[in-house]
């Protein structure tokens, strides 16, 4: 299997809290440890870099505690990026900080039309925009995008709150393969990812709990939350090389590797 090298996007969880919750995880009660989620996302940012990708980083704002989850900023393909529009008025001032870091880089710049929360719910595999909804992103937003990016948008009806996003639920391995957790789909959803995945990876319930399915594949190496235990094994045993890591900090957001990291595809020339 081939790792491709990836331009990714990052945000410093500087001013990281649980103030609110719009996720079944999120507990404003709990004591969070900032400083801590600060070094658990270098050490994401690390393996990245060890890994080859190049990480750039947009400036957190103070009041946007969610910030630090970069995936929710966009969607970013074949240099075109689609800015977001969040369901929670708490995370709606991260999208024209996020819009305004793709016009600086020189990204294609749309808007949407709709609640569409980025990355967390679109995910690229292959040659289909795999869509999420049914908590976040609204279903209306998938036509625009097909429209904008010119993939074929294939909806994804997520049907369990804990995995609000898609990102949550299912991971983009490689260009052919996909890995997800069965039961957060409408079985129609789960039947169109037998037809289209039958090679796919099953997660177990336990690994969904921990954020497993929430990682990070360069079609080669796969970062994912260390507790995973069960879907490293069943990633290597593909020929994966998995690497773990601790984000328990953000997973008080309902957040993992994954939701702090966004892709930055260039245009067809530099891919
Ligand atoms: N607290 C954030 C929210 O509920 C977490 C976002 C996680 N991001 C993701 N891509 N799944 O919106």
């Amino acid at each position: 299997m081939d790792a491709t090298s990836q331009r990714l996007l990052m945000c410093r969880p500087t001013y990281f809290a649980v103030d609110y919750a719009i996720n079944p995880w999120m507990d404003p009660t709990t004591p969070v440890d900032a400083a801590l989620a600060v070094r658990q996302w270098e050490q994401l940012r690390q393996t990245y870099r060890d890994l080859g990708h190049t990480v750039e980083e947009i400036t957190p704002v103070p009041g946007l505690p969610d910030m630090v989850f970069a995936a929710n900023g966009g969607t970013v393909i074949d240099g075109k990026a689609m800015a977001v529009q969040f369901r929670d008025p708490q995370r709606a001032d991260e999208a024209p900080a996020y819009r305004a870091w793709f016009e600086a880089a020189g990204f294609e710049m749309y808007d949407p039309k709709h609640v569409n929360e980025g990355e967390g719910d679109i995910l690229l595999a292959g040659d289909h925009l795999l869509a999420g909804t049914g908590f976040r992103t609204a279903h209306a937003s998938h036509a625009q995008l097909q429209e904008v990016f010119g993939y074929p948008v294939i909806t994804m009806q997520l049907v369990d709150p804990r995995f609000y996003h898609l990102d949550t639920a299912l991971t983009v391995l490689d260009e052919r393969t996909v890995a997800y957790l069965p039961e957060a789909f409408s079985p129609g959803s789960q039947a169109v990812l037998r037809r289209l995945f039958p090679d796919a990876v099953h997660a177990t319930m336990a690994d969904a709990e921990v954020f497993g399915l929430n990682a990070v594949s360069d079609g080669r190496h796969v970062v994912l939350p260390v507790q995973a235990t069960d879907l490293a094994a069943k990633l290597r045993d593909r020929g994966y090389q998995t690497i773990g890591v601790d984000l328990s900090e953000l997973l008080k957001a309902g957040g993992g590797p994954k939701c702090c990291t966004l892709r930055l595809r260039q245009g067809k020339a530099s891919k």
